[in-house]
């Protein structure tokens, strides 16, 4: 990541601080949740995304920071809405925001977030980027109620659950980079080619967060291990552990599935089988293979400091430990 901080670390500063003055609001309650989210420590992937993005497409303009700042809002209010329909305790290492303040603020400072996103964008004034991460958010709710309705389901497909992932998560990496396109007014095959760099990104991003789910620690990741499971999220080393079990194995499964609190033997019952038919190792080969094919769409472009740390970052996605 050093070479991708040493091209944005200063306008991502910037946007840190324009978090700051966009979270003004007259409602204190607003600010205090708005302001614990945001500056909790994430990991500011999708801001550096877009920065990166607007500089490989000859972009050094000043719409990129707060631009950067309303990926980050949008994020952020996916998070605020997702760990209450999680029922998410832990988020970044600290209490998430419906522990302390409870789901109605979690739910309205997220509308808050939403609804300023829109705002910011319509004051920047280019119909291409709202169009880009408002089509982003929408997408971004429909799968969300996909995973719902999938909830549990053991027969859920690889392909569904790869729809699931890429419009929950994949979406919002891949329009952060197709902001960037726009501010560089490139071709719209070069902009696709950054676009499609972080939807590959994306789906490599998400898959490494459900290993993760089940392989991190508490301490590193920042989030509950097992919550996936506990949740009645059948993600990737699940599926394919589910296709390669027995039917006793599997009757197991679907019983721990369908528990709403899970003992730590149910997840190392669970855990014991994913890692006997390695669901674990499948799943990084999957993400590996979504990275190969991101950082294959760089290719279209000339070489440049932005593209090499762009490759970077591909790679510490596969590599990152929270
Ligand atoms: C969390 O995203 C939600 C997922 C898409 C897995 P991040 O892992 O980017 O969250 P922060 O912002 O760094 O905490
Ligand atoms: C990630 O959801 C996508 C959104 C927040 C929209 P998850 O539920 O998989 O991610 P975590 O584990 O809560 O970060
Ligand atoms: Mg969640
Ligand atoms: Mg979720």
């Amino acid at each position: 990541m050093d070479a991708a901080l040493a091209l944005i670390g200063e306008d991502l500063k910037n946007v840190e601080l324009q978090f700051k003055k966009d979270l003004q609001s007259d409602v204190p309650l607003i600010r205090k949740v708005g302001e614990y989210v945001l500056s909790s420590g994430g990991k500011r992937i999708r801001p550096a995304l877009l920065l990166l993005s607007a500089q490989l497409c000859g972009y050094f303009g000043e719409r990129s920071v707060p631009l950067a700042s309303v990926v980050e809002f949008i994020h952020t209010a996916t998070l605020l809405h997702d760990d209450v329909v999680d029922n998410a305790n832990l988020r970044r290492g600290l209490a998430s925001a419906n522990t302390l303040w409870g789901n109605e603020a979690s739910v309205l400072v997220g509308d808050f977030l939403f609804s300023k996103s829109f705002s910011l964008m319509v004051a920047d004034g280019d119909l291409r980027i709202l169009k880009a991460l408002a089509d982003a958010t929408t997408i971004i709710s429909e799968g969300e109620v996909l995973q719902l309705v999938c909830t549990s389901d053991l027969d859920i497909t690889v392909e569904r659950y790869l729809e699931v992932v890429r419009c929950k998560t994949a979406i919002l990496l891949s329009a952060a980079c197709e902001v960037g396109a726009i501010l560089g007014e490139v071709s719209p095959e070069l902009r696709q080619n950054i676009t499609d760099y972080g939807m590959e990104l994306g789906v490599a991003f998400q898959l490494m967060d459900d290993i993760l789910d089940y392989t991190a620690t508490e301490e590193q990741f920042g989030k509950s291990i097992g919550h996936d499971l506990e949740e009645g999220k059948i993600t990737l080393p699940l599926i394919h552990t589910l296709k390669c079990c027995t039917a006793d194995e599997r009757e197991v499964i679907g019983g721990i599935v369908e528990k709403d609190l899970l003992s730590d033997e149910d997840f190392a019952q669970v855990f014991g089988l994913v890692h006997r038919y390695g669901g674990i190792e499948h799943t990084i080969e999957a993400a590996r293979g979504h990275v190969a094919q991101c950082k294959k769409h760089l290719e279209a472009f000339p070489p440049s400091p932005a593209r090499d740390a762009l490759a970077e970052l591909a790679e510490y996605v596969v590599t990152r430990a929270k």
